[in-house]
């Protein structure tokens, strides 16, 4: 494996691809891998001949409070699995190779990027957006695939690709899980022993949820409600949103149907926030 901290670098090396005739995918991360990351690595790898994962936290998409300084990093580590999972390149730039001082540019998501965790994190998904559009342009890759764990995310990234016109295609992967559940994060290890056992609850609430919508309830409000104080039950846990989303607008579903989501934001004792998201009817 490759590993190129320039763009210049990387450019090449896709070029020498492009010359062979070779596809590529690409895998945006923020590195500190875990199980999540790696199954997008052996999945991008039955999509194309070579495969390109991106390590970058990028400070854009951080709000002032949140943990951009925090954010674990284990370059060497990350590196070595990523090696293991068969990825061919491995991009890790700088801030400042991505950010000159005169940066002025922003890509904007505007509709979807507004609700759920853009409520909460306001500028975030500018920040992703404008990361990965330059990512594209910087890797060219024919395809990218991203975790269906952050939902909106890709629902933001399927409609820059679709409104700018990228030529490639995205595809979406299944939420990896612990043994118990709990989806895979980085942000996972923030937890306490007991705040990562209770935890489990997340997960727990959407199974709940999908059991009240395919049996007994009706009422979207009501399976919200349910969802909020089963996981309000764990001391520390405080619900930023718990709501029943139409799966491709995002919008809050009127009513339930084959296309609900539930989207779920957690704050742990106002230290860790946690997501998470399933269908209702599956
Ligand atoms: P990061 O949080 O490192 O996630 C990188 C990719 O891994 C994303 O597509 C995310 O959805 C996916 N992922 C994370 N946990 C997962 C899990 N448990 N199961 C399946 N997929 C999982 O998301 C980002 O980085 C950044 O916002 C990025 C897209 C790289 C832009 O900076």
């Amino acid at each position: 494996m490759n590993r190129y901290a320039d763009i210049a670098a990387m450019r090449q090396c896709r070029a020498s691809w492009q010359r062979q005739g070779l596809s590529a995918a690409l895998v945006p991360t923020m590195g500190f891998f875990h199980e999540g990351h790696l199954s997008l690595m052996r999945r991008a790898k039955t999509l194309a001949d070579r495969v390109v994962v991106s390590l970058f936290v990028n400070p854009m998409q951080f709000g002032p409070a949140e943990d951009l300084a925090s954010y674990p990093r284990y370059l060497e580590r990350d590196s070595a699995l990523a090696a293991e999972a068969g990825v061919d390149a491995l991009f890790t730039p700088t801030a400042a190779e991505m950010y000159s001082p005169n940066f002025q540019t922003k890509v904007v998501v505007s509709g979807l990027g507004q609700g759920l965790c853009g409520a909460s994190r306001p500028g975030h998904f500018d920040g992703v957006a404008t990361v990965v559009t330059k990512l594209f342009h910087i890797v060219a890759p024919d395809v990218a695939v991203f975790g269906e764990k952050d939902w909106q995310q890709l629902a933001v990234i399927r409609r820059l690709v679709a409104d700018l016109n990228f030529n490639l295609r995205i595809v979406g992967h299944p939420i990896v899980r612990e043994a118990d559940g709990l989806a895979m994060s980085s942000r996972n290890t923030y937890l306490t022993k007991e705040e990562r056992q209770a935890a489990v609850c997340l997960c727990r609430s959407l199974i709940m949820a999908q059991d009240l919508a395919q049996h007994k309830e009706t009422v979207v409000a009501a399976i919200e409600k349910a969802v909020r104080d089963f996981i309000e039950q764990n001391p520390g846990f405080s619900v930023e949103y718990a709501t029943v989303v139409d799966g491709a607008s995002l919008m809050p579903a009127a009513k339930l149907d084959e296309n609900s989501l539930l989207a779920l934001a957690v704050q742990v004792n106002g230290r860790v926030r946690l997501i998470d998201n399933a269908r209702l009817f599956c």
